[in-house]
């Protein structure tokens, strides 16, 4: 993420991790750099989620937020920098990371053609499950994201709230330990926001990890957030300034 001090800044939201010290985390950063040409997308990131925590990446349009994503998601290499989610190294060991992971992205990508439940049976295929365990499993999918009465209609009939819920649901197929989401609420009205939202945080009940461009419902914020990843020259501008604002915690970094 680049120069402007809002870019690099996020939202993380501990919750029962207390006791799971010892263990790798579920994502580690370290001064990852991405360029595209010339423009610097991410400019030595670092970053570290424990497992069972909500994790939201906020930052103003183009700070880079996607990319990272894409690269922790393994679509993406990074330039510089070291990857890594549950211990295994995203470039080195990027098909043990993928059986890990799910990723939602910026935009719900339903097949509008197809049913509800078609749509998740289809994607449970792509994941190798039996025909008979993804028929199981979307029939799961659909009662919990309360699809279940248009689970026969076509897509394109669904609202925008309904296509995100499938598009969610269809991330949890395999029932992923880390989840990334990239703008899972995009477009959305306040009450269907905080239907995902609430999802979400069942996930995060239920173990997963997961990291979300957005920051969810502030109903759903955890007093303890606080500002990451650290930009490193973010930083330096930090320590060169005489005097800081006082942590909201009532203390010291
Ligand atoms: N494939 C690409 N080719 C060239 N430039 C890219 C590419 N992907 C991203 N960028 C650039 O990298 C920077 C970061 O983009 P990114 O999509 O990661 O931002 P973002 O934080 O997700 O933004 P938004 O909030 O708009 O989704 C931007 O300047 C963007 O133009
Ligand atoms: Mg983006």
């Amino acid at each position: 993420m680049q120069d402007d001090p809002d870019s690099a800044t996020s939202l993380s939201q501990p919750e029962g991790n207390g006791s799971r010290r010892g263990r790798s985390p579920a994502v580690h950063v370290g001064g990852v750099v991405k360029r595209f040409g010339s423009t610097t997308a991410l400019a030595g990131v670092d970053l570290e989620v424990p497992e069972g925590m909500v994790f939201g990446l906020l930052g103003p349009n183009g700070a880079g937020k996607t990319t990272l994503i894409r690269i922790l998601a393994t679509l993406l290499e990074p330039d510089a920098g070291r990857v890594e989610l549950l211990g295994h190294d995203v470039v080195t060991e990027s098909a043990s990371v993928r059986e890990l992971l799910a990723l939602t992205g910026q935009f719900a990508a339903v097949d509008e053609l197809l049913t509800g439940r078609e749509n998740l049976e289809m994607f449970g295929r792509l994941f190798r499950l039996s025909r008979a365990q993804a028929r199981r499993r979307a029939s799961e999918l659909l009662e919990r994201f309360e699809l279940a009465d248009a689970a026969d209609r076509t897509a394109k009939t669904y609202s925008g709230g309904m296509r995100r819920r499938l598009d969610l649901a269809s991330s949890l197929l395999t029932q992923p330990r880390v989840l990334f989401l990239d703008e899972p609420t995009t477009g959305l009205d306040p009450r269907s926001r905080n239907e995902i939202w609430a999802i979400v945080r069942d996930l995060r009940r239920e173990g997963t990890t997961i990291l979300s461009r957005g920051g969810g419902s502030a109903r759903g914020r955890d007093r303890r957030d606080r500002p990451r990843p650290r930009d490193r020259r973010r930083d330096r501008q930090r320590a060169q300034r005489p005097c800081r604002r006082p942590d909201p915690r009532g203390r010291a970094d």
